[in-house]
């Protein structure tokens, strides 16, 4: 049997405990497909998808792989309970949810019988999701892109008191992009991973190449935090962001929603006006890969850090 298994895998029905950050309007059926069939778990995003393109997004999925895919429900969304509906009726059996709190959600999920895998940023939410049922928590560090929590609190640091926290499995999400963070977060006691900007730099990934480029020759300085006081974003440095940064919140507010999704998804917008969300991983990303080359890369090179580990920590002297 390959693969890496233990409970994650066992509540996803992957291979590996390895999951595509769901990524708005960005993670649709092609990507999720590509990374269940190298034996993770790829994610639809529900966000800004109507009820038929979310329907038409899993049928894509589903012609592309027989193994199972998520789909991710930001629960503060005015269609959060139809993405549900939707995703029950499709045949999913697993869900992360995100930026909410899941308990109202839960009745209808355990009616369903889905899983349930819901992120969050401090020990406090964890306990909560725990209490109210979920199967697994993801914990979201700040280095990571897209939205991250209020209180700034690093994967490093989130993960080993999530772990001491709760009972069910912590996966890690945020600045893992290659083999050594993901055998470090499995030592800080995660059972999982979830990456979403080393997915951005493939070729099956559907945002415009000028991204690609960008997280591919970012460095670790070159994103930045917008929103900070309301739903803070991970972003790349541009000119766009940089006048973003020095608005007042509403007005920054109302820029970021007019010109998000164009700018990052469709073909309008350029490398300085469009906003790309981004975690400082971004910094590790050197080339454009396919998701199967992503996956070797993961899975070899984990043997390698281990090996490495083993004669330091291993068979030593001591
Ligand atoms: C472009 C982009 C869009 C994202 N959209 C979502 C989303 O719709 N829902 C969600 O739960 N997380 C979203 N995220 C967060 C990712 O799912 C994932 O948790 C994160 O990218 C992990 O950190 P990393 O970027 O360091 O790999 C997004 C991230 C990026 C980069």
């Amino acid at each position: 049997m390959t693969g890496w298994h233990d409970r994650v895998t066992s509540i996803l029905g992957s291979e590996y405990p390895v999951l595509l950050g769901p990524m708005r309007l960005v993670t649709l059926g092609e990507l999720a497909a590509a990374v269940s069939n190298c034996g993770g778990f790829g994610q639809i995003a529900a966000s800004g998808l109507e009820g038929e393109q979310l329907r038409n997004e899993i049928v894509r999925a589903r012609e592309l792989t027989q193994r199972p895919i998520g789909v991710n429900i930001p629960i503060y969304r005015p269609n959060a309970v139809q993405a549900l509906e939707i995703a029950i009726e499709m045949g999913i059996e697993a869900i992360t949810t995100s930026a909410g709190n899941p308990a109202p959600l839960m009745a209808r999920v355990r009616e369903a019988g889905l899983k349930v895998l819901h992120k969050v940023s401090t020990v406090e939410m964890a306990r909560k999701a725990e209490a109210a049922g979920v199967d697994a928590v993801i914990a979201t560090g700040f280095e990571a892109g897209g939205h991250v929590g209020r209180e700034q609190i690093t994967t490093m640091c989130l993960v080993p008191q999530l772990v001491s926290s709760v009972n069910i499995p912590v996966v890690a999400a945020g600045g893992i992009a290659d083999a050594r963070g993901i055998v470090a977060a499995f030592a800080l006691g995660a059972e999982g991973v979830e990456m979403g900007t080393r997915f951005l730099a493939t070729w099956e990934c559907p945002v415009p190449f000028f991204y690609k480029e960008r997280v591919r020759d970012a460095m670790c300085n070159e994103t930045l935090l917008l929103g900070k006081e309301a739903m803070p974003i991970r972003v790349l440095k541009n000119e766009v962001t940089a006048r973003v940064a020095g608005m007042h919140q509403a007005e920054a507010d109302r820029t970021i929603t007019s010109q998000g999704d164009a700018g990052y998804v469709q073909s309008g917008g350029d490398r300085e006006t469009a906003v790309m969300p981004c975690g400082q991983s971004a910094g590790m990303v050197k080339e454009i890969l396919s998701v199967q080359e992503v996956f070797a890369d993961l899975t070899g090179g984990v043997d390698a850090v281990l090996e490495r580990l083993a004669k330091l920590f291993g068979g030593g002297q001591r």
